[in-house]
């Protein structure tokens, strides 16, 4: 459930109409609402409450500041994937005892970042990492507490470019080689083997994936029992996926009550990564429309919002909502609904049934919260969206829209071509 929703045909977030929004900031525009936030996290967390567990909000669903210090406030901890991840966690009040660092590819430096810092623990993804770790470690006179990151080869059902428990991906360690890796991290010093860690994939709408894979993990955790080596965290990872169109995933509580009756008789802290199911359905992405084309056999509208800021339909053909910002009972049309970038791959949707609208009128692209603004780039050099958040009657301005002065900030012309 989120607080999008018409009011005598007019569209509020919360109880702020989006076209005062639009007025005030400009399209296209990202907006969040504050208790769609608190009450994902909320429910996400009190599905957890009868065991001890900690939340690790995946930063890289949408790292805005002042999202993850709401995160923080309400008590979560953060799933990050880089130093820059780690800067912002650590920007917005995250105590690093509640950081996981996850990734296939952390660099000495972030390493040694991390290490200053003193995160709760390193997700490590190979036997090179594992030793680069313990040098880091070493070089700094710290232990690095760790937990491994398996691969249970487990097929996540969704698209395969979020699909990351499959022996072909790239990520985590062959679950049956685990063992292995364990007993060579518990003999170097510098090292505190602390949990399993597991990821499987994003946007599940099935449990059967995760049961599978929290099963082959308790094998493990038992199996590492027996060798002596006893852990205290098991990380299992978000994934957990969000109604976009038709799909029904399970709800936070199902999705718990499942997992709470594997991972009971693990006397362990469980850590989860959710990322999209906590923001994903808080936030819309504005935009107004430009021009509507007609070609034979199509209609197109044009719209001010493009795959630079929001990839998701782009690169994985994704479902997004999209709803006119009014609704003045118009017949419907079918179109595409394109932006004005300089890709035909430029699409929020394809052959959509939708309200007919005219240039200047608003669109908003629903359920655009995770992994909207966090992919969004430049592209075509057009500056990157504002970000609002709702909260009540009010909002507020929680990122500036860029200008074209930010678009050349950072380059330099040589002396030569001066
Ligand atoms: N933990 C790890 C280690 C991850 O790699 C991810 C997501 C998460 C947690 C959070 O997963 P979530 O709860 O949000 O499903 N850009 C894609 C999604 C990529 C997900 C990458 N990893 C999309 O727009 O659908």
């Amino acid at each position: 459930m989120h607080h999008f929703y018409y009011r005598n045909g007019e569209l509020y977030a919360e109880s702020v109409p989006v076209n005062e929004i639009a007025k005030a900031v400009g399209t296209p525009c990202y907006i969040y609402s504050h208790a769609t936030l608190t009450r994902h996290f909320n429910i996400f967390n009190d599905a957890f409450s009868n065991i001890p567990h900690l939340i690790c909000y995946s930063v890289k669903a949408n790292s805005n500041l002042a999202i993850l210090r709401l995160m923080a406030r309400m008590g979560a901890g953060m799933d990050i994937v880089s130093g820059g991840e780690l800067f912002c966690a650590l920007k917005a009040g995250v105590s690093p005892d509640k950081i996981v660092f996850s990734g296939v590819g952390k660099t000495k430096e972030e390493i040694e970042y991390a290490l200053k810092t003193g995160i709760l623990m390193f997700n490590v993804e190979s036997e090179q990492e594992l030793e680069i770790i313990h040098s880091c470690a070493k070089a700094l006179k710290k232990s690095a507490p760790i937990a491994i990151r398996v691969n249970p080869d487990i097929d996540p059902r969704t698209h395969p470019y979020i699909s990351t428990g499959l022996k072909r991906d790239k990520f985590g360690i062959d679950i049956n080689k685990a063992e292995v890796l364990y007993k060579r991290a518990a003999s170097m010093p510098y090292l505190h083997v602390i949990g399993i860690d597991c990821h499987i994939g994003s946007q599940l709408t099935l449990l059967a994936p995760f049961l599978e894979a929290i099963k082959q993990i308790k094998d493990l955790y038992n199996a590492l029992k027996k060798m002596g080596i006893r852990l205290n965290y098991i990380d299992i990872g978000g994934g957990l996926g969000i109604p976009y169109h038709e799909e029904s995933p399970p709800h936070p509580y199902e999705y718990a009550n499942a997992i709470l009756e594997l991972a009971k008789d693990m006397d362990c802290c469980l850590i989860l990564e959710p990322g999209r199911v906590i923001v994903g359905n808080a936030g819309i992405l504005l935009t107004k429309m430009l021009y509507f084309k007609k070609i034979e056999g199509k209609n197109f509208i044009i719209v001010d919002a493009g795959m630079n800021d929001l990839i998701r339909p782009s690169l994985y053909n994704a479902y997004h909502a999209i709803w006119p910002c009014s609704k003045r009972g118009r017949p419907s049309i079918v179109a595409d609904i394109v932006g004005p970038i300089c890709e035909s791959g430029d699409f929020f949707a394809r052959d959509r049934e939708i309200e007919t609208t005219y240039p200047g009128e608003l669109l908003a692209i629903m359920s655009s919260g995770a992994y909207g603004f966090s992919m969004s780039s430049n592209y075509n050099s057009r500056p990157r969206p504002a970000e609002v958040l709702v909260k009540g009657e009010r909002f507020w301005i929680i990122r500036d829209r860029e200008s074209y002065e930010n678009l050349i900030s950072l380059n330099r012309i040589p002396q030569w071509l001066r």
